[in-house]
């Protein structure tokens, strides 16, 4: 079992981070669930827990979990990781997983990318970080949304180490 944080932002694409949500606890991972204020106005949806606070585990180094995903990311979030600015929970365990060489997954959506997001992404990249933007394929002949998330999502386990039955990998 891992320990994986799970963080919901303000950007448009919360059914990939749901989708996770469920794929990960269905296959016994030990999830922190974390969401920005932005997130629950563009979810517009009631979600029954409390938001986390700094003493929460993920907030130190000394106990930073095997890894963290935040899906969807919006650029603001992505902007103060890039930063190094730590200014609420979600940035800070990002910049936790950063600094103690653990898994940081971004799922960052927009478009168009302006030269400053591209930016940030590529700095996260060196630092570590792996940029999976939810673009989703169409080798695999999607029937529905529920595919297309799902191809996403499966990729994102996939990198996880997560063992997942949503996509066939590529030749199997
Ligand atoms: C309906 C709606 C959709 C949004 N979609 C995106 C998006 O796809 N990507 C993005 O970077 N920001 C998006 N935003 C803007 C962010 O929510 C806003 O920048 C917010 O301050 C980000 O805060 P957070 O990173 O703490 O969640 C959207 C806002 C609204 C209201």
């Amino acid at each position: 079992m891992k320990t994986i944080t799970l963080a919901f932002t303000g950007a448009s694409g919360l059914p990939y981070g749901m989708r996770l949500l469920e794929c990960l606890l269905a296959s016994g991972q030990r999830v922190h669930l974390v969401y920005s204020q932005a997130a629950q106005i563009v979810a517009k949806q009631e979600l029954d827990f409390t938001l986390q606070d700094w003493y929460a585990p993920m907030a130190s180094g000394s106990n930073p979990g095997d890894a963290m995903v935040v899906c969807p990311c919006t650029m603001g979030t992505l902007g103060k990781i890039a930063g190094g600015v730590s200014d609420d929970l979600i940035a800070r365990a990002a910049d936790v997983m950063l600094k103690e060489k653990r898994t940081l997954i971004l799922v960052p959506r927009e478009m168009p990318f302006s030269a400053i997001h591209l930016e940030n992404m590529l700095r996260l990249s060196h630092a570590g970080a792996v940029i999976m933007p939810p673009n989703p394929g169409f080798y695999h002949h999607p029937q529905s949304v529920q595919d297309l998330v799902d191809f996403v999502v499966a990729r994102v386990l996939d990198h996880l180490g997560v063992e997942q039955s949503l996509m066939k990998k590529w030749g199997e």
